[in-house]
């Protein structure tokens, strides 16, 4: 029996679960000629920004164990460009959601690309980044201060024509309160995690490896400490969560939608494999059909807290 695929996320009826990850997939039309849009559940765009950026100064990426350290610093062609060259050849692949990414360095930043974006057709969702740093209030990040987080979140869903996901930081000493707040601001979906704070040195110059000297770790490295974050999100809130961090197996994808995920995104995984986003939709469904599950919705949460061992 061929397992039914589909999957609603606040108010979107996706293909299947699996989407591409925002900053991996470029603007998506990169991809088109490498994947199978229609075997894919969506993508994420870049971050856009209200104005271009042109991003942090090499070295911004680098290998790590099991991952990699980014710190491109939100390169992007800004919103009008993004409107007018990236959108219009998204819109040959409707069965595909199309999630643009948002950031600012202000409320009011965020607001304005949300405002322009709003005009566009051919787009299914925001998913707002809020693991950027808020300039007006001393660099902290908006995801890591939860009024902040409830000012963000509340005024973009004030001014959001389509769903509004929030792209959580898992900076932060308790995802369940970051993860409460943002429902209770009106949050109608959630994604986590983003990347980690790290640090990589050089031991022969003993300098930093990147040019931002900070960058943000992804990639298998971060897994468990995502699912973990993910069931901990998931018993503080009923909004759905989209899980990421580390994917690159379908088994991998099952973890995060068994820890309470109702979707995933793949991103480093692309990196090595360009084509994972679609193999890991593909491969979910054989693992599916492999384990008489019908309907992959019905995997969200269904973690069985028997402790191993006992019977
Ligand atoms: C090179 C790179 C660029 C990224 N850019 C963005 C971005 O623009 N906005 C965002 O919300 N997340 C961005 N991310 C974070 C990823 O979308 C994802 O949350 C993170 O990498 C963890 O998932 P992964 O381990 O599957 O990569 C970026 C990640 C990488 C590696």
């Amino acid at each position: 029996m061929k397992p039914n695929m589909q999957i609603q996320l606040c108010g979107l009826k996706l293909t299947n679960p699996v989407i591409a990850a925002s900053g991996t997939f470029g603007y998506g039309v990169e991809f088109e000629e490498i994947v199978n849009f229609k075997k894919i559940g969506g993508l994420v765009t870049k971050g856009i920004s209200r104005e271009p950026m042109a991003g942090n100064q090499s070295p911004r990426l680098i290998e790590t164990a099991a991952g990699m350290i980014n710190a491109i610093g939100l390169q992007n062609v800004g919103v009008e460009k993004f409107i007018s060259d990236k959108l219009p050849p998204l819109r040959h692949y409707p069965s595909c959601a199309v999630i643009v990414n948002v950031f600012g360095y202000a409320i009011d930043d965020y607001l304005a690309v949300i405002d322009r974006l709003n005009d566009a057709k051919g787009i299914a969702a925001y998913e707002l980044n809020a693991s950027c740093p808020n300039t007006k209030h001393g660099g902290i990040a908006f995801g890591s201060d939860p009024e902040m987080l409830f000012d963000l979140v509340s005024r973009a869903k004030s001014r959001a024509t389509r769903p509004l996901i929030v792209k959580l930081s898992p900076n932060v000493t308790s995802i369940a309160t970051m993860a409460a707040t943002a429902q209770r601001a009106g949050a109608d979906a959630i994604s986590l995690v983003n990347t980690f704070l790290s640090l990589s040195i050089d031991t022969e110059t003993r300098r930093p490896r990147l040019w931002n000297i900070t960058g943000g770790l992804s990639g298998p490295a971060i897994k468990p400490i995502a699912v973990r974050m993910v069931w901990e999100a998931s018993k503080a809130i009923t909004i759905p969560i989209i899980g990421l961090g580390g994917i690159v197996t379908p088994e991998d994808a099952v973890e995060f939608l068994l820890a309470g995920a109702t979707a995933v995104q793949i991103g480093t995984a692309s990196y090595a494999d360009p084509r994972a986003t679609e193999r890991i939709a593909v491969g979910l469904e054989h693992w599916c059909a492999r384990h008489h599950v019908a309907n992959v919705a019905d995997l969200t949460g269904a973690l069985d807290l028997t402790q191993p061992g006992s019977s």
